[in-house]
């Protein structure tokens, strides 16, 4: 039907593969990313011209198989913590550290000392650092995070600007910042602003980019600025991609008007969400008062993101791909909890116990987010070249 076209469209590469799908299924649950659409999705961000750098924002997805593709592409690691950064250094013994950058956030004092070691750039998200300890920043050259006031992203959790979000330095601290730099002995070379996750406007960027900007007087070392993350894809039937194309003409425009600083993205999501689908077999069937359920044998303990956020992936049964939608579940895993469910009221053809059941733009926040809870494995990931 409809719903299946447009499914297609968005991400065609697991059709291509079904039988590859089918037979990684038989050996349970797993999360499967397809090596040539993290390609492409790195050529597309590559598109953009007017972007000097790009940094994986690799907690979305650090499987080691992913990371090693976008190694290779020549990206750089934007890590969040000391085991990220490790994990990196650990695979590429011989990165250049300029391609790892190290944001912590309320990180305690020996996080900084250890990004300054290993990491080329280091992002300070507070003032408390350069307060309660100078002495680590002294001649070293920091980018700071602001706050542009206004967050975007698709669920009020992961906006992160304005008032309601704990991250960034506000505009009205920035006298503050100036004299706890000079003190400190720090150089600020960069501005960084990241307002949300899961954003389609395309104006996005280059407004992070004008607002950063409009700051420059303050910081006379000033050389690049950090846009952020958030690119948002697709998720719900009908929903529009973001158009690269734009946000690319829009940035160049902004590069012509001030071409002295170097133009940073730090894209997490937008490079592995739709190359990764979760498999998961049926286990069992109900029906309870009106209402059907499609049991999986993992769930929430492999993808929280429907229950944390209302979060609407696609579902497809793999097994049956040609067969008519006759029914409407509940798809729910294993999980002993109410909320453990991936999808409301899903169309699927008549389903049955060993099916094997596709959920949709897996590839981001999926494994990476994933539990132990019920002392249940989640699921496990395979790369297909
Ligand atoms: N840069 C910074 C400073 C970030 O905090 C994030 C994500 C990114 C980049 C990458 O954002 P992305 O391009 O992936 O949107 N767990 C949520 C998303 C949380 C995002 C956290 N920060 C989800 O499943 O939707």
């Amino acid at each position: 039907g409809g719903e299946m076209a447009e499914v297609a469209e968005r991400t065609l590469w697991w059709q291509d593969r079904r039988d590859d799908l089918l037979e990684v299924a038989e050996e349970g649950a797993a999360y499967v990313y397809d090596a040539p659409t993290l390609q492409q999705k790195v050529d597309d961000v590559r598109s953009i011209d007017a972007l000097d750098r790009v940094f994986y924002a690799m907690k979305a997805n650090s499987h080691p198989d992913v990371l090693r593709l976008f190694e290779k592409s020549g990206i750089g690691f934007e890590c969040v913590s000391p085991g990220e950064v490790e994990r990196i250094v650990e695979l590429f013994p011989d990165i250049d550290r300029e391609r790892i950058l190290f944001t912590p956030n309320f990180a305690p004092r020996d996080e900084y000392a250890f990004g300054f070691e290993q990491a080329g750039f280091l992002t300070l998200d507070n003032l408390h650092p350069l307060e309660a300890w100078p002495e680590l920043f002294a001649d070293k050259e920091v980018i700071v995070r602001l706050d542009p006031g206004r967050g975007r992203g698709h669920h009020k959790y992961v906006r992160t600007a304005g008032n309601q979000s704990k991250f960034g330095v506000a505009p009205n601290e920035l006298d503050r910042l100036s004299e706890l730099v000079e003190a400190a002995g720090a150089r600020v070379v960069g501005l960084h602003a990241h307002v949300g996750s899961g954003i389609r406007t395309a104006d996005t960027w280059s407004e992070n980019a004008l607002f950063l900007a409009s700051l420059r007087d303050r910081f006379p070392e000033l050389r690049l600025l950090n846009l952020g993350g958030g690119m948002g894809v697709p998720e719900r039937p009908g929903q529009r991609a973001l158009d690269v194309a734009e946000v690319s003409e829009r940035l160049a425009k902004f590069k012509a008007a001030q071409p002295d600083f170097e133009l940073w993205l730090e894209p997490g999501r937008y490079l592995v969400a739709q190359a990764g689908v979760l498999l998961a077999r049926v286990t069992q069937t109900k029906q309870k008062g009106d209402i059907n359920y499609v049991g999986l044998e993992t769930g929430m303990n492999s993808l929280i993101r429907p229950a944390l956020y209302g979060a609407y992936h696609e579902i497809v049964n793999l097994s049956r791909l040609d067969e008519p939608m006759t029914m409407t579940a509940e798809i729910v895993g294993p999980i002993c909890e109410t909320g453990d469910v991936l999808g409301h009221a899903r169309r699927l053809p008549a389903t049955e116990e060993g099916d094997v059941i596709l959920v949709g733009t897996a590839g981001a926040y999926g494994r990476a987010m994933s539990s132990q809870y019920n002392l249940r494995q989640p699921a496990r990931e395979v790369l297909l070249k």
